[in-house]
């Protein structure tokens, strides 16, 4: 056995029952519109199905690469952005070595850079869950190989302070990546600085406001010299021809998920004014598609609400014991979501 994984237990993500109210992953809540599909299983049918997608996801990156403005060899496609931040750690950090990442944060860059064997530094957000000082101590900025940051951040749902993400990138000898998982809803990128700062890369999925997480598609931005060691790392065929295809026909029609998205921050509002208007609850600021909610007893209120077919995160790690997480759903699931946090007020859930 790898010794690296003493301790470690399968990540086990939460099935999505038919029924359910999934507002425990982020996801985005609508389904893929009629007239996406339709071109999709145009797509499908022209597919080679026999032979090996083509490896380098060329066709995909150079339809990215019109969006964004960047050359395709600044462009890698990955099985979901998962697979790039393990190929990040493949290709930048040697066993003992250190990657920051702040806490709390998205687990995947902890578990997978314990994988490899690499030291992690787990650097405390402050009280309003921002960065503070310490993410500026200049050792690590010399030594560390590789420093995480979703940006908003994953679970706490904040965009950091600007300012010291750009005197981390500034400074840092390693890689600095920025995840921006949640970019459609916060509508703030670091795009703009990748020519500036070689030693920045960005991460982009298709799985949230896109709303094609079945598909397994993300992207890593980056100066070519770091694409090409991506390239090494990655497995020939990493992204599978459906996926490309699929990530292809959403790209070319996503004006038709401009609507959902709209409605996604409207719902968020929503929520926040439900939330903030509750003596219990006390939802943190947000700038993507969820809110990490203080409440006084979680795992009652995760429990009432599954009972009632409503499905939220919770934590188990202590600086989030006393957290919920809920991704924003359908007007339809808001309203039920809204409905039973009345009747669990009604309830003496606090004890
Ligand atoms: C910050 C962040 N990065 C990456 C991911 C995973 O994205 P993907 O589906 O592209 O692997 C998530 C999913 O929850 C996330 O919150």
């Amino acid at each position: 056995m790898n010794p690296n994984l003493r301790g470690m237990r399968p990540y086990l993500p939460a099935p999505r029952l038919a029924g359910v109210i999934s507002l425990d992953a982020n996801e985005s809540p609508f389904d893929l519109p009629g007239s996406i599909r339709k071109k999709f299983l145009r797509k499908i049918r022209t597919l080679v199905f026999n032979r090996y997608p083509d490896g380098p996801s060329t066709e995909l990156r150079g339809a990215v690469g019109k969006r964004l403005g960047l050359r395709p060899d600044w462009i890698v496609a990955g099985n979901g952005s998962d697979e790039l931040i393990g190929c990040l750690i493949d290709a930048l950090v040697s066993p003992g070595e250190t990657v920051v990442v702040p806490d709390p944060t998205f687990v995947m860059y902890e578990r997978l850079a314990r994988i490899r064997g690499a030291r992690v530094v787990k650097l405390p957000l402050g009280e309003d869950f921002d960065l503070t000082e310490r993410f500026l101590d200049r050792k690590l900025l010399n030594t560390a190989r590789l420093w995480f940051f979703a940006y908003p951040n994953n679970p706490t749902a904040n965009c950091f302070s600007e300012k010291i993400l750009r005197e981390i990138l500034r400074r840092a000898r390693g890689i600095v990546v920025i995840d921006e998982a949640y970019v459609d809803f916060s509508g703030r990128t670091f795009l703009p600085l990748l020519r500036k700062y070689p030693n920045l890369v960005i991460l982009r999925t298709f799985s949230k406001a896109l709303g094609i997480a079945l598909g397994r598609v993300g992207l890593a931005l980056a100066h070519p010299n770091v694409t090409s060691l991506l390239n090494v790392v990655r497995l020939p065929y990493n992204l599978s021809g459906l996926g490309q295809a699929l990530a292809m026909t959403t790209l070319a029609s996503d004006h038709a998920l401009r609507k959902n998205i709209r409605t996604i921050l409207a719902e968020r509002d929503k929520l926040l004014r439900r939330l903030r208007s509750s003596p219990n609850l006390r939802p943190c600021r947000t700038d993507a598609n969820f809110v990490l909610v203080r409440a006084p007893n979680p795992k009652k209120l995760f429990e009432f609400l599954r009972a009632r077919g409503i499905l939220v995160k919770i934590f188990s790690e202590p600086r989030l014991a006393s957290h919920v997480r809920i991704t924003v759903g359908r007007p339809e699931e808001m309203r039920k979501l809204a409905r039973s946090l009345d009747q669990l007020e009604k309830t003496r859930w606090r004890a």
